[in-house]
């Protein structure tokens, strides 16, 4: 059987030659950038006529149109590469500004633990040595190794309110009165105010040592009175650590203890002031230590 086929090419010939007139403008421009390619429905319109040529037999303008459309996809091959050089240029900027906000917070955050020891100390390695046995111990008890990285610059701010409480309490020599005793209380409540509503989980963490460094695990310290697991984690670590070396520093109104007295003081405390498995774990920071 033949099939007359005259009507269909006559047809796309028809087509052919309308497209050709649509497609004049674009082929005329040059291709700016890929987007405005992409929506101007150029794309399409090269499509659809490079297929009615090929069915209507016309390979020179099927040619055409295949040629057009592989430069419209070697306009977008290297827009897309500008795109991603300059994406990689921008998260290297901001990497870059990042670590160095990071590093800025880091340094106000030392130096505002200095300050806070220079109350009642003449260097800040105090709290310098607290932060890093609590990390130590952290480590021990198997905690994550960022959160211990955390809690080693939070801990050093566990004194911070000292600096409202007046030198005649926090530098006499002798034993405190109760009424002395209670201002200098007030330095847990007055250092989680002072951190307190920052938006640095840092500085967060050292709200929540600084209030709670003085509870005991018997429910018996201050400011609250909490008990047990009810501290939060962080600041019956830092307790145990902050006792310790106290307790081996000199200050006006004591001598330094050694380091047998020391560690026997907080083995008594093991249950009573201190949570048992965080001085199991302090005992054997402090071993590994020893010369
Ligand atoms: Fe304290």
């Amino acid at each position: 059987m033949t099939v007359d086929t005259t009507n269909d090419t006559t047809r796309s010939h028809r087509d052919l030659a309308t497209d050709d007139a649509a497609l004049t403008a674009s082929r005329r421009s040059a291709r700016p950038n890929f987007d405005a390619i992409a929506s101007d429905g150029t794309i399409d319109v090269l499509v659809a006529h490079g297929h009615n040529a090929l069915a209507a037999g016309d390979l020179q303008v099927a040619e055409r149109d295949l040629l057009d459309l592989l430069e419209i996809a070697t306009v977008a091959r290297r827009e897309s590469e500008i795109l991603r050089l300059r994406t990689a240029e921008l998260e290297r900027l901001i990497r870059a500004h990042t670590t160095e906000l990071e590093e800025h917070q880091l340094e106000t955050f030392e130096r505002l633990a200095v300050m806070a020891e220079f109350r009642d100390t003449d260097t800040g390695e105090h709290t310098i040595r607290v932060g890093d046995l609590s990390a130590e111990i952290g480590l021990e008890l198997g905690e994550d190794p960022a959160w211990c990285g955390q809690i080693r610059l939070a801990a050093r701010l566990h004194d911070i309110g000292k600096v409202a409480v007046p030198d005649s309490i926090l530098l006499k020599p002798g034993p405190l009165t109760p009424e002395e005793f209670e201002v200098m209380k007030t330095h847990t409540t007055i250092g989680a105010q002072i951190l307190s509503g920052s938006s640095s989980p840092l500085i967060e963490l050292g709200s929540v040592v600084a209030l709670n460094h003085h509870e005991r695990w018997d429910g018996t310290g201050y400011p609250n009175g909490r008990g047990g697991v009810d501290i939060p984690r962080c600041a019956r670590i830092v307790t145990v650590a902050d006792v310790f070396d106290a307790l081996t520093s000199k200050r006006v109104y004591k001598h330094a203890w050694s380091h047998d007295d020391a560690l026997a003081h907080v083995l008594a405390g093991r249950g009573t002031h201190f949570e048992p498995e965080i001085v199991d774990a302090f005992v054997r920071v402090i071993g590994r230590r020893r010369p």
